[in-house]
């Protein structure tokens, strides 16, 4: 019989994540299916020990219910997740533990990664600070970036760099204002653009231009709709290096995938999946 897995969000029907998985099943040859469910923030709880109660075999959870499972006395939080304040992903552990997990951050490392990054002692300077922001920046400074996380609310700048600093984590971190990020910029490793700008539909907007930019730097967006995002297209144009966020959807989802099934993914086909989908 097979196994289902799924994605709870809402909205959630132009999710990629069930393409994306369901490519990595069939490919391995593994008799599960990936679906779509649009579940409400106040169903959660229901729809997470529902989904136990059939025996699905993995879950990841998306907006707007990231923020909230942290709360369901049904899950079990990992550290990191509980840390970061939201859950991406949800184990039904060997015992049918329900467990919590955050794979955001290291979908944003693997895609560094490949990207030929090497983020211990790197200046990273990582613009927003929500839900993204948050696991990105707990992840990048446990593996010993120096951060500076800025956002147009400086005040949840400051209070992201706070949580990270009570920690005891290798890396360091401070939190700004939005203003002068040329200087800022000017001996930075890397930027990543965690914020809604130049998403669809403000395809137009950004939050650094080629003026600001340089050809030492490595310019992560992850935004990947458009795919090539305004910002991806200043970077290129300053020199810079540009990361596109498919590397970052198709990581986090692969590291859901080792969580549930032990398996290791085929990331190069889900990649070229996800790649398809969006250019169609
Ligand atoms: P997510 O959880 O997906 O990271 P979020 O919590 O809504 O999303 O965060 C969106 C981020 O984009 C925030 O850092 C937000 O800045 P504020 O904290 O000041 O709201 C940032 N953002 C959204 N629109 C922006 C804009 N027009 N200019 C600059 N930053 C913007």
């Amino acid at each position: 019989m097979k196994q289902i897995f799924g994605v709870f969000g809402d909205p959630i029907a132009h999710s990629l994540s069930p393409i994306m998985h369901n490519s990595a099943f069939s490919a391995i040859g593994m008799d599960c299916i990936y679906h779509a469910f649009k579940v409400r923030p106040d169903k959660l709880e229901k729809a997470i020990l529902g989904a136990e109660a059939m025996g699905f075999g993995g879950l990841n959870l998306t907006v707007p219910l990231k923020e909230v499972a942290l709360k369901l006395d049904c899950i079990k939080l990992d550290p990191l997740a509980e840390r970061i304040g939201a859950v991406n992903t949800i184990v039904f552990g060997e015992t049918r533990e329900i467990k919590g997990y955050n794979t955001d951050g290291l979908g944003a490392k693997q895609a560094l990664r490949e990207a030929a990054v090497e983020i211990r002692g790197s200046k990273i300077v990582v613009a927003g600070a929500g839900g993204a922001a948050r696991a990105i920046a707990f992840q990048l400074a446990a593996d010993g970036a120096e951060i500076i996380v800025i956002n147009r609310t400086e005040g949840r700048a400051i209070e992201l760099a706070q949580d990270i600093s009570a920690t005891a984590l290798p890396g360091k971190v401070e939190g700004r204002g939005l203003s002068g990020l040329k200087t800022l910029l000017q001996d930075a490793d890397v930027l990543i653009n965690t914020t809604t700008l130049g998403m669809h539909p403000n395809a137009d907007t950004t939050i650094a231009t080629a003026e600001e930019l340089h050809s030492g730097l490595t310019v992560f967006d992850i935004v990947y709709n458009p795919l090539e995002t305004r910002l991806l297209k200043e970077a290129k144009a300053s020199g810079a290096k540009p990361v596109s966020g498919v590397s970052m959807l198709v990581y986090q989802g692969a590291e859901a995938f080792r969580l549930w099934t032990g398996i290791e993914p085929p990331v190069e086909l889900m990649k070229k999946t996800v790649l398809e989908a969006l250019q169609a």
